[in-house]
């Protein structure tokens, strides 16, 4: 394998593992960063993104100096002799009408268009609207430097893991098969299926993956409501289903709404770019509203459970919230699903009290303390509250004492938004419970 020289401009969760899987994969490494806190925390091996594996995989690389930090695009390739590949892994958060904001990478085409060496091959990672590769290569305007796109498919939480085994890797490119073979060669040791395909087909792929992913859990937070109007198990069906292989077990947990820093953000460019192409794309609308009403449907629920009907008030309501992220893993609150209940519950009256494992560590920005109080234990969490709601599967609240906070409560309610905890255990423990998709 050739060991290439490569630059990552950004240092999120995705060029951050980026550059450490690469430089653990033999090549040598620079990342960028605008933020000069941020490079000299990295420079002092300080990994402040909370993600299994990834800073022994910094200072692994940082010691064979594989792998290093500067300031700023433009100085990595003044100080990169001669750079091969560079990585855009800066972000694309959702702008104004749900159309990506393409800023961040704009400015690094700016800053660094002259000082990219020939030959060169620039390496769209971040997640854009179909096009932007074209837009990209018309922007750099350098005929001796190729653009192509290689999308990421890592999840928070296991981030390196599915870098280091993806399921594929995808490869686009409109001008040059050579460069977009040069950049799959780069994960050769992987061994991974690879697509190579045009660069539109590339961004396609990766909108295409996270809205199936969005499809799969509305449809299965759909099919949970029925299944409680029904009175079968969501569990046994979604089992069921799962072994056939065309539709697979994975990704069928229903919840309270699915969330984070990725999948609304995809679903909603998707939809702008269907608009865009004058392309009514209902299945993906119907998708988003599914999860709109799951957020106001769990609110209903928590209503019932509390006040003993439906449509009672939940003003001055004490609930104890436990899990804040918008999944289990992470300390990420993102667009967490469990922020928008809170948001309604708070709307309908209620005092809320939040406890999540992942917080502990402070590393995430801080929930609005206007919105609901964090505490760090879950007993005083639960003192005195109306009900218990678990919003995120973090397996330790398995492991809580129900008894004791059946105890701590002044109602033993819960409501299990992810069908977490055995009904069976908190039952013995003295409370009443709920969960979704299946007979209470
Ligand atoms: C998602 C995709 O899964 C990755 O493949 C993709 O690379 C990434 O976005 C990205 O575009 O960067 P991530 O945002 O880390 O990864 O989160 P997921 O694990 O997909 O979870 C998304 C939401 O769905 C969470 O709120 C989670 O709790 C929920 N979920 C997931 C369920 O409610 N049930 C499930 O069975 C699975």
């Amino acid at each position: 394998m050739f060991a290439r020289n490569i630059v990552v401009v950004g240092t999120g969760y995705v060029g951050l593992t980026t550059g450490a899987c690469l430089a653990s994969l033999g090549h040598r490494v620079l990342c960028a960063d605008i933020d000069t806190a941020k490079v000299e925390m990295l420079r002092a091996g300080d990994v402040r993104i909370s993600e299994p594996g990834l800073a022994e995989l910094v200072a692994e690389g940082m010691a064979a100096g594989r792998l290093s930090f500067v300031v700023g695009a433009a100085t990595a390739l003044r100080e990169r002799e001669p750079a091969e590949v560079v990585f855009l892994c800066v972000p694309t958060p959702m702008g104004a009408g749900g159309v990506a904001d393409l800023s961040a990478v704009e400015a690094v085409v700016e800053e660094t268009r002259d000082l990219i060496p020939p030959g060169c091959v620039v390496v769209n990672k971040s997640t854009v609207p179909v096009g932007t590769a074209d837009r990209t290569a018309e922007l750099l305007d350098r005929e001796d430097v190729a653009v192509v796109s290689n999308p990421e498919f890592l999840r928070e939480g296991s981030a390196v893991r599915d870098f280091l085994n993806p399921d594929r890797i995808v490869v686009g490119s409109n001008s040059s098969p050579d460069a977009a073979e040069r950049v799959a060669a780069l994960y050769a040791r992987l061994g991974a299926p690879t697509v190579l395909t045009d660069a539109a087909s590339a961004e396609m792929i990766k909108y295409a993956a996270n809205c199936f992913l969005a499809m799969k859990l509305s449809y299965v937070n759909a099919l949970a409501e029925l299944c409680e109007r029904l009175d079968a198990d969501v569990a046994d069906v979604t089992e069921g289903i799962g072994f056939d292989k065309r539709i697979g077990q994975s990704f069928l947990v229903p919840g309270p709404g699915w969330g984070g820093s990725c999948l609304p953000k995809d679903v909603h460019a998707l939809l702008q770019v269907a608009d865009a192409a004058d392309f009514e794309f209902r299945l993906l609308r119907a998708t988003i509203d599914t999860n709109t009403r799951q957020f106001q449907r769990m609110v209903e629920k928590i209503r019932t459970a509390v006040t003993g009907r439906r449509g009672g008030s939940l003003t001055r309501r004490r609930l104890a919230l436990f899990g804040l992220t918008f999944k289990a893993g992470t300390d990420d609150l993102r667009a967490s699903p469990a922020l928008e209940v809170a948001a309604l519950l708070k709307q309908a009256g209620a005092e809320l009290v939040g406890y999540d494992p992942g917080l502990a560590t402070g590393g995430s920005a801080p929930v609005d303390p206007a919105l609901l109080t964090v505490v760090d234990d879950p007993y005083v969490a639960a003192k005195d509250a109306d009900a218990v709601v678990v919003l995120t599967e973090w397996p330790q609240f398995r492991g809580l004492d129900w008894t004791r906070l059946a105890d701590a409560v002044a109602r033993p309610t819960l409501v299990d938004t992810r069908n977490l905890l055995d009904p069976a255990v908190v039952r013995r423990a003295g409370f009443s419970w709920v969960g979704v998709g299946r007979a209470a």
